[in-house]
């Protein structure tokens, strides 16, 4: 049987830093709150100008360096976004036209946090199929235009930051090794509870001024019910993908969590029984990259040294829709 493996990880985050003490002189909030609630000291911000296809872009080529390839060698591209470009079309042709090919298929994934999972999940199949040999797979988030920087609109706006992830996905030579298995959920009930209404298909116009007026263009969440069903579904998931590959919390090397909040992670590994070192957390620093945290999570355990040949991942994810996933990976 054909396995699909990952064959180089890129990671790009913009160079802005923002401080919680940076946002407490925008809107009332501060570094304390923030911290307490979230784990969150600071966040990166695009600069005006800056495309969520720029940060795919320079994730992408970092991807592409690191499995040893050029981008004419991809046949296929897969890009997760809730910031996408613009509503249509697909941020992948974007990126395709900004890495300056043509032709290959594009393909965007609208899975919110659960984004990578969902792509790799896509990629993985293909790969096994045999559709494609080298498919780009990225996650890339422009959030910090979308945020309503009011006492309103704080309790959301403190949580993200952009930031971009990319994989090579391609057969991998040995069977053992690779993406095991992927397990993906959702449940359309809870679709209200984090979302961005606008636009409104159903009205006519489906955008108003007084849409607009009420603050309608930025997300809105019930950040409480949005953490109640995580702490719920992140342990559940991972037994799932445990149990279908006849594995123990102890066989895994590293649990890669998306990144929501530091707190949400510490409850699922205490829930787990996982030591906090092997659940490994970045949002301290970048705040919540929603469809980037996974691969920006695996590049950083990449560059740290730590990952060897044979080691077992386990990456898991928890988002709007709700969505959520697991996928157990062989390195
Ligand atoms: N700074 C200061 N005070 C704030 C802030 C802020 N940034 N945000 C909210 N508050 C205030 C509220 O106004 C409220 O004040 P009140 O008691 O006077 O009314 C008080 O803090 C408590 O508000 P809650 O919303 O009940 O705070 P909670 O303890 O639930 O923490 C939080 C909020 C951190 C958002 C938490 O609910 C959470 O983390 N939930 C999970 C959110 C999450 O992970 N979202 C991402 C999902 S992933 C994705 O797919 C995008």
């Amino acid at each position: 049987m054909i396995r699909a493996r990952i064959l180089g990880v890129g990671r790009y985050l913009p160079e802005r830093r923002v401080t919680n003490f940076d946002l407490a002189k925008v809107f009332e909030t501060s570094d304390e709150w923030i911290q307490q609630r979230t784990g969150i000291v600071e966040r990166r911000y695009a600069d005006e100008g800056v495309y969520c296809s720029d940060l795919a872009l320079e994730a992408s080529r970092e991807a592409l360096k690191n499995a040893g390839m050029k981008a004419e060698d991809i046949d296929f591209i897969i890009l997760a976004t809730l910031s996408p470009d613009h509503h249509f079309p697909g941020t992948g042709v974007y990126l395709q036209r900004k890495l300056g090919i043509t032709d290959i298929g594009c393909m965007d994934i609208r899975n919110q946090c659960t984004g990578f999972l969902y792509s790799l999940a896509v990629a993985d199949a293909f790969i096994r199929i045999g559709m494609y040999k080298r498919i780009l797979v990225v996650g890339a988030e422009v959030h910090s235009s979308a945020l309503n920087y009011t006492k309103e609109g704080r309790d959301v706006a403190v949580l993200f930051g952009d930031g971009a992830g990319a994989v090579i996905v391609g057969p991998s030579e040995d069977p053992s090794r690779g993406i095991l298995s992927t397990h993906l959920h959702a449940d359309g009930k809870y679709a209200d509870i984090l979302r961005l209404e606008i636009w409104d298909i159903s009205k006519k116009p489906y955008i108003t001024h007084k849409m607009l007026d009420e603050g309608r263009q930025y997300p809105k969440m019930v950040g409480r019910e949005v953490f109640r069903v995580a702490v719920t579904k992140i342990p559940e998931v991972i037994q799932e993908a445990l149990q279908a590959n006849n594995l123990k919390i102890e066989d895994i090397d590293f649990f890669l969590p998306h990144q929501a909040n530091l707190r949400i992670n510490q409850y699922a590994a205490q829930q787990l029984g996982v030591p906090q070192e092997k659940f490994r957390n970045n949002i301290q620093r970048y705040g919540n990259t929603t469809a980037a945290s996974l691969p920006l999570l695996l590049s950083e355990l990449l560059e740290e040294g730590a990952l060897r040949e044979g080691n077992l991942i386990l990456m898991v994810a928890f988002g709007s829709g709700f969505t959520w996933g697991a996928s157990v990976i062989r390195w």
